[in-house]
């Protein structure tokens, strides 16, 4: 077994620096990004059970097959280095912002508010969108996207344990929910209502070409492109001017500030831009 360069003892000693660094430039190339190099034995666990799942002895191994189309693990190999992260109603005061749009855009347009949400990740922040919008009685077309294609089967399920739904009141519950029953107890489902107003579809951000998309009222980019080095940042918000309706509304997480440089979007709120182009 080789050790040079091993972390965390024996156990991930076949994770060397280059196969870690292959990893690294592997995964940016296909997702844009970045991983620091404290994020190697996290690396290591991810992709140790998709070595496993295949059968591979060594990381070596397992690289060559991630790249060797049409084996089908690169999917696999993003999903499994994707950190999907996420909650209802997370950062909540950009969903207080998005009701008093909702709520003007009732009054003011014809039709449906177009949102989306481009990171949608197992689907908590699309769901959170659609009960904003339902509350505020306003129409919606959402599209909830992500690049993780696991993630997005569990988002579009809608399904998920009543703990994960510890953030929702009752009220909320009931009037968006729907409580399992015999094998489903302890599981919560999305009701039709809901469901009808999310579209999912699986885009990555850094691909040269994104499907052609009507323009958005809102768009929510939270928590993705802080794995984004500074120049995908920039060519991101750059997109996203093309992608929105003028007024519209950008949400980015809390740790993010990138659209801040870009002449044609304004502070709004707290990590919320509105693009207003000259
Ligand atoms: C930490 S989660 C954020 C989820 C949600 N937006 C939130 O703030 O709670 C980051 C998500 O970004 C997705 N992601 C990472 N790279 C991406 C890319 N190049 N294109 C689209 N989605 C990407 C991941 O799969 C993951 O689901």
């Amino acid at each position: 077994m080789r050790t040079a360069g091993a972390v965390h003892g024996d156990t991930a000693a076949l994770l060397g620096p280059q196969e870690f660094a292959l990893a690294c430039r592997l995964i940016a190339e296909y997702a844009g990004i970045k991983l620091s190099d404290h994020k190697r034995y996290m690396v290591y666990n991810r992709l140790l059970r998709r070595l496993r799942a295949r059968g591979l002895e060594n990381f070596a191994d397992y690289l060559q097959l991630v790249q060797d189309e049409p084996s089908g693990e690169r999917e696999s190999f993003v999903n499994a280095l994707t950190t999907n992260l996420t909650a209802f109603f997370r950062e909540p005061h950009h969903f207080e912002l998005l009701r008093g749009r909702a709520r003007l855009h009732r009054e003011r347009e014809r039709r449906p508010m177009r949102i989306w949400c481009s990171a949608c990740a197992t689907g908590e922040e699309a769901w959170s969108i659609a009960m904003t919008m339902r509350e505020a009685g306003c129409a919606a077309d959402i599209l909830a996207s992500d690049i993780d294609t696991d993630a997005l089967e569990t988002a579009s399920a809608g399904l998920y344990p009543m703990e994960r739904t510890s953030a929702l009141s009752d009220e909320t519950l009931r009037a968006h929910w729907l409580r399992g029953t015999a094998g489903n107890a302890g599981w919560v489902s999305v009701r039709p209502e809901l469901r009808s107003m999310v579209k999912f579809m699986q885009l990555n951000l850094q691909s040269p070409q994104w499907p052609g998309l009507d323009p958005f009222d809102a768009v929510f980019c939270r928590n993705v492109a802080i794995y984004f080095d500074r120049d995908a940042q920039k060519r991101l918000i750059t997109r996203f001017a093309t992608m929105l309706r003028p007024g519209g509304l950008l949400a980015v997480g809390h740790a993010e500030s990138f659209p801040a440089g870009h002449a044609a979007f304004q502070g709004c709120g707290r990590t919320a831009y509105e693009y207003l182009p000259a």
